[in-house]
């Protein structure tokens, strides 16, 4: 089937989102059993699409690790170097020591599954949209019987999804300074856990970053999916936020950060201060630490000067648009454009929009770059399908034929405004 077709949402996964935001998120772990049927878990992801990778024979050892006794396996014993005509072009992973590896007890990762599969991206885009910041979607494959890897946290946010077979989790609280770092523990530092478990097919967790955790598969072979996000941090933003003002071109200069008792570097040689109009603050003589005053406290001038809710703003759609994430099939979607039934259901996409004013007959519209001007009830129509709501394609601009509605939609579906509801 085709799987794309089949979202989740996040509340399917979490539940109610203003539960989770203020109890679990960023606090404790979550476990929610049968939150997807074990149906809709696999539409996520199915173990022969796993196959069908391993097969591709171009994957990079980059995309696929094996772990065996809790260890991971070095790549060169199931990677070769792809070769033309003698010059090495690329490692990739050969299939037969991969599936070799995983029949004497390894488990196998699907890195940034999301760079391969419809399904899974679709899940990183939710993540990323929801918390505005990279996510990417890992598989699990775990051999009956089996630890997968020892006690350890992870510096990323993760949500398990069980889809296949059963797995044993051992989870401990979250330590009091939690480390945004990848690291294993001993057992016997961590003491009794606070959630031991096991996860069957449809079941969701949620385990902060830092939390540690060990996991093993029971009587038979496990696959889940991890769907990590990586925190933004406030210093993370702030830098995010200091890195966007230090764009300025006043932060140009390359200055020589010489030994103060080297020559040319006497504070009181003229034209060394940083304030005065016309002042080269890399001319030979000028004084490094008074112009990294001033340009300190322009630095703080501009920080303070920054609009919280736009910066915010902007903070939170740079966190959305990361690799991994964007919206696939767009050759599918714009054949589909030209084969527009009148009775084809269509909504908004999610690329912005900006619906300009109207000069009394037509109202200007910027999209993707592009600007053009529609008749104001064609941008009325737009506004009215805010919030997710569709139209069939016939109706979608009133007061006109049914062919010329049509006409006008298939237009604005090209162009990314509109697309049709029954597709991801
Ligand atoms: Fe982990």
């Amino acid at each position: 089937m085709d799987t794309s077709t089949t979202p989740q949402g996040f509340e399917d996964l979490v539940g109610d989102r203003q539960v989770f935001f203020q109890e679990y998120f960023n606090r404790k772990p979550l476990l929610r059993r049968g939150a997807l049927d074990g149906g809709r878990a696999r539409d996520l992801v199915s173990v022969r699409e796993l196959d069908d990778i391993v097969a591709m024979e171009t994957v990079s050892p980059a995309y696929l690790r094996i772990a065996k006794d809790g260890r991971g396996v070095p790549a060169k014993a199931y990677t070769r170097t792809v070769t033309d005509r003698g010059a090495a072009l690329a490692e990739a992973v050969v299939a037969g020591q991969v599936y070799e590896l995983f029949r004497s007890g390894g488990t196998v990762t699907w890195n940034a599954l999301n760079h391969f599969l419809p399904a899974a991206r679709h899940l990183a885009d939710l993540f990323a949209h929801t918390f505005a910041c990279q996510s990417e979607v890992v598989a699990f494959l775990t051999p009956a019987g089996k630890d997968g890897y020892a006690p350890h946290h992870d510096p990323v946010d993760v949500y398990v999804i069980q889809i296949e077979g059963t797995k044993d989790w051992r989870i401990w609280e979250p330590p009091a300074g939690r480390r945004a770092d990848k690291a294993s523990h001993r057992p016997e530092d961590l003491g009794p856990p606070a959630i031991e478990t096991t996860l069957r097919a449809g079941d969701v967790l949620y385990l902060p970053y830092g939390t540690p955790h060990a996991a093993a598969a029971k009587d038979q072979v496990s696959l889940h999916l991890s769907v990590t996000v990586e925190p933004r941090r406030w210093r993370d933003l702030l830098a995010d936020t200091v890195r966007h003002l230090l764009e300025d071109p006043a932060f140009d200069g390359f200055p020589h950060l010489a030994d103060p008792a080297a020559p040319g570097t006497d504070p009181a040689a003229p034209g060394t201060d940083p304030a005065a109009p016309g002042t080269d603050p890399a001319a030979p003589g000028t004084d490094t630490a008074a112009v990294f005053q001033t340009l300190a406290a322009r630095l703080a001038g501009l920080l303070a000067g920054t609009d919280p809710a736009a910066e915010t703003g902007r903070l939170r759609e740079t966190g959305r648009a990361r690799a991994g994430t964007g919206r696939p099939r767009e050759f599918e979607r714009l054949a589909s454009a030209d084969v527009l039934a009148p009775a084809a259901l269509l909504r908004r996409s999610p690329v912005p929009l900006e619906i300009g004013p109207s000069d009394g007959a037509r109202s200007a519209l910027v999209v993707n770059g592009h600007r053009l001007a529609v008749p104001d009830a064609v941008a009325e129509a737009l506004r009215g399908l805010e919030g997710g709501r569709a139209v069939p394609a016939a109706r979608f601009f009133p007061g006109v034929d049914e062919a010329r509605s049509v006409h006008v939609a298939q237009g604005l579906t090209r162009l990314g405004v509109l697309e049709t509801a029954d597709r991801n």
